[in-house]
């Protein structure tokens, strides 16, 4: 039995699905049930979190393996992981990010958020496996209002340049980091090749049929509400990462196909997998 956190979320929605057309036993962890829409063949199962570890041990029971999103164990992932040796679970996969990567002479948040997941993972006495992904290709959602609406779309920086990775790719590493367990590994992740922001922007026009525009805009001219899907305090240092994208090189590996045999999706194909979330 594998436990899948943040099961109703990007990377975990899709690992349960991998799992479950694989037969293979999953209980998938929620703050609602009722909502998740998950396949029938998982478990699901309503998450508890908690500082005391011997009232959350029950959502393990019978799991050797979890994969662990950061945001579900808020200021209790030490007594969460606690919990789970408890009740018999070795090994965690857990959903890093490759900021952790950077020089940590600039860290944000970001960085200093899943450097801290990481080393209580590190310290929990169980085996672990990190993904680290970059930009995830889901983050083009954020431009779906804009899209709806009609066919320019505004915002910063349309040279930024980024490899985003489909989230399909990024549960199909889990699944096998899972299945084949890949003791005290690290996994950095990306798309298989480097996108503007303008050409997603295009891409996503092919995907849904459109012709679509990047009409780009000053720092200065942007408005928290052009990002719904980042926390209006984070806008700042998401406009400042854009910019950075501009001068540099993002990281480019080629892990999803070294792990899965597959090659990793590019963003045209996450488009034509998400046509129907731009579409009014
Ligand atoms: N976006 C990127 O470019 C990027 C890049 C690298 C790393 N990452 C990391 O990847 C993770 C995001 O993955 P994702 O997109 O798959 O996640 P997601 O879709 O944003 O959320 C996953 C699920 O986690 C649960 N959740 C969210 N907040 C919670 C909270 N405060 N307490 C308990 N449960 C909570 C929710 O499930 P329920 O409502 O069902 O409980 C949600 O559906 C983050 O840790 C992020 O830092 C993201």
């Amino acid at each position: 039995m594998i436990v899948v956190t943040g099961a109703t979320g990007n990377v975990g929605r899709a690992l349960v699905h991998q799992l479950t057309a694989a037969d293979t036993p999953v209980r998938a962890l929620t703050r609602d049930p009722a909502r998740a829409h998950l396949p029938p063949a998982a478990d699901t199962t309503r998450l508890v979190v908690t500082p005391e570890p011997a009232d959350m041990t029950v959502q393990f029971k019978g799991a050797r393996q979890l994969f662990l999103h950061a945001s579900v164990t808020g200021d209790h992932t030490t007594a969460f992981l606690a919990a789970a040796r408890a009740a018999g679970v070795e090994h965690v996969v857990v959903l890093s990010s490759i900021a952790v990567e950077d020089d940590p002479a600039h860290d944000t948040f970001i960085h200093t958020w899943h450097r801290t997941l990481e080393q209580d993972v590190r310290d929990s006495g169980l085996d672990w496996t990190f993904l680290r992904p970059g930009v995830f290709a889901t983050n083009a959602l954020q431009w779906a209002w804009q899209i709806k609406q009609g066919d320019t779309v505004r915002g910063p920086y349309a040279d930024g340049v980024s490899t985003p990775i489909h989230e399909g790719d990024i549960a199909a590493v889990a699944r096998h980091a899972l299945t084949e367990r890949h003791s005290a590994t690290a996994h950095a992740l990306t798309g298989p090749a480097p996108i503007t922001t303008a050409q997603q922007i295009a891409a996503i026009g092919d995907a849904v049929g459109r012709s679509l525009t990047y009409q780009e805009i000053t720092p200065d001219e942007v408005a928290p509400e052009m990002f719904p899907i980042i926390p209006a305090d984070m806008v700042p240092a998401f406009v400042a990462a854009l910019a950075h994208t501009v001068e540099h090189e993002p990281p480019l590996t080629t892990t999803v196909e070294d792990v899965t045999g597959t090659p990793a999706r590019t963003f045209a194909e996450w488009a034509r997998d998400h046509a129907d979330d731009f579409r009014a």
